[in-house]
C-alpha cells in the first residue's frame, strides 16, 4: 500500500527522519515514492503499522486511496474508485482536502458527493466526531485521496507543555521534538536520559510504553522528574542521583538507546568548565548505548572526535538566544 505522511511544517526535516526512522525501527521495508516540504509518499507492502501512534511531527498519515494528475479530470478520478474498500455503510465518515489557493473548488463536496453517490445516499456523514475521514490533498499537478489511518493529538501534546507540569524548568524541550528525538533513536524497549532535568524527554518515552532511565546530579531535578513522570501515569521509571561521568557504572549494563537535551547556558551551575564537563560526559555516554545517541545541545559539537558516527544534526531556533543541534549518533 501506498502511504502519505503530512509532516510537521516548522520542523518538516526532523518529521521525515521520525518517521524513517520508525519504519527502520520496526522492519518496514518501504521504497520512497515522492517528498517535498510536508508531504511524505511512500510504498509498504506492510500493513502492520501499529506504532505510528509514536509520531510527535508528523499531523496525520493517509492509506493512499488514489494518487493521480489532475488533469485527468477530477470527475474521471472519483469514479474510478471503489470506496466500499475503504469505508461501509456501518459507519460515518467526513470529507477534509487541503490544497493552496483553493485549485479546485468545491473539492470537498465533489469527493463527499462521490462517497455518497456510491453507496446510493445510504452512507452518513458526521461532521464533528467520524469514525472514518477521507482525505484530499493537492500537490504539484497531483490530487491524493486517501484514508486517515492516524492523526497526532495537538491537544495531548500542548497538554503537556513543561509549563504545566508540577516540576518545571523554561530550558526544558517542547515534548513534540522529545518525542521526535526518541523515535530517532529508534528505541523500541528503554532510554536513558544522562541530563534528565525536568524529565521532558522521559515524559515521551514513558507514554510510548519505553522503560525510562534518567540520572541526575541535582536531587530536585532527580524528585522533580519523578514527580512528573507519576503526573503523567509513567511507574515504569528508574531515576538516580548520579553524574553523566558515570553513565554506564550508574546502571550496570548500557541501555538501548540515549536521548538527551545537554546542560548549557546560564543552567549550568554545576560545571565552570563546560567543554571538559562535556568531554567526559560524552565519553561515558559512549559507552552506554547500544543502538542511537541522540543529543540536544547549543551549538555543533564534534562527537566524531571521540568516536561517535554522526548520522545527521538537525539545527533549528528556539528564541533569539538558542538555537539547537540535535545530534543523530551511532557507533
Ligand atoms: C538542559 S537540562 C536538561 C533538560 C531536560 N531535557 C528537560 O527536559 O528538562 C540539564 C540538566 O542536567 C543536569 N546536569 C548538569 N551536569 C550534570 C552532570 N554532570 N551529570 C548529570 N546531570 C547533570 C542539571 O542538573 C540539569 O537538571
Amino acid at each position: 500500500m501506498k502511504l502519505l505522511f503530512f509532516l510537521s511544517g516548522g520542523h518538516n526535516y526532523l518529521a521525515k527522519k521520525e518517521a524513517l526512522a520508525l519504519l527502520a525501527a520496526y522492519h518496514i521495508d518501504y521504497k520512497l515514492i515522492y517528498e517535498e516540504k510536508q508531504i511524505l509518499i511512500l510504498e509498504t507492502l506492510n500493513s502492520k503499522l501499529d506504532f505510528l501512534f509514536r509520531l510527535g511531527l508528523t499531523h496525520f498519515v493517509l492509506e493512499i486511496i488514489d494518487d493521480s494528475y489532475i488533469e485527468d479530470g477530477i470527475e474521471k478520478i472519483l469514479s474510478k474508485i471503489d470506496w466500499s474498500i475503504y469505508l461501509n455503510l456501518n459507519r460515518t465518515y467526513k470529507v477534509r482536502t487541503k490544497q493552496k489557493d483553493n485549485r479546485i473548488e468545491n473539492l470537498e463536496l465533489l469527493i463527499a458527493k462521490s462517497i455518497s453517490k456510491f453507496f446510493n445516499d445510504k452512507i452518513k456523514a458526521d461532521l464533528t466526531n467520524p469514525m472514518d475521514e477521507i482525505t484530499g490533498i493537492l500537490y504539484g499537478k497531483k490530487l491524493v485521496i486517501g484514508k486517515k489511518i492516524f492523526e497526532r493529538s495537538k491537544t495531548e501534546f500542548n497538554k503537556r507543555k513543561p509549563q504545566l507540569r508540577p516540576f518545571f524548568s523554561p530550558t526544558s524541550i517542547d515534548p513534540r521534538i522529545a518525542r521526535a528525538m526518541i523515535n530517532v533513536s529508534q528505541a523500541k524497549k528503554e532510554v536513558l536520559d544522562p541530563f534528565a532535568g525536568t524529565g521532558g524527554i522521559l515524559i515521551e518515552a514513558g507514554l510510548i510504553g519505553l522503560d525510562v532511565y534518567g540520572i541526575d546530579i541535582e536531587e530536585k531535578s532527580v524528585e522533580g522528574t519523578k514527580m512528573n513522570l507519576l503526573s503523567y501515569g509513567i511507574k515504569n521509571y528508574n531515576i538516580k542521583l548520579g553524574d553523566a561521568r558515570n553513565s554506564y557504572d550508574i546502571f550496570g549494563k548500557s541501555i538501548e538507546s540515549i536521548v538527551t537535551d545537554a546542560p548549557y547556558g546560564r543552567s549550568t551551575k554545576v560545571d565552570k568548565d563546560k567543554d571538559k564537563m562535556y568531554r567526559e560526559c560524552f565519553i561515558s555516554i559512549y559507552d552506554s548505548f547500544k543502538k542511537k545517541c541522540v543529543i540536544g545541545l547549543n551549538r555543533e559539537y564534534p562527537f566524531d572526535e571521540i568516536g561517535f558516527n554522526i548520522d545527521f544534526v538537525y539545527k533549528f531556533r528556539v528564541h533569539k538566544s538558542l538555537t539547537r543541534y540535535i545530534h543523530v549518533l551511532s557507533k
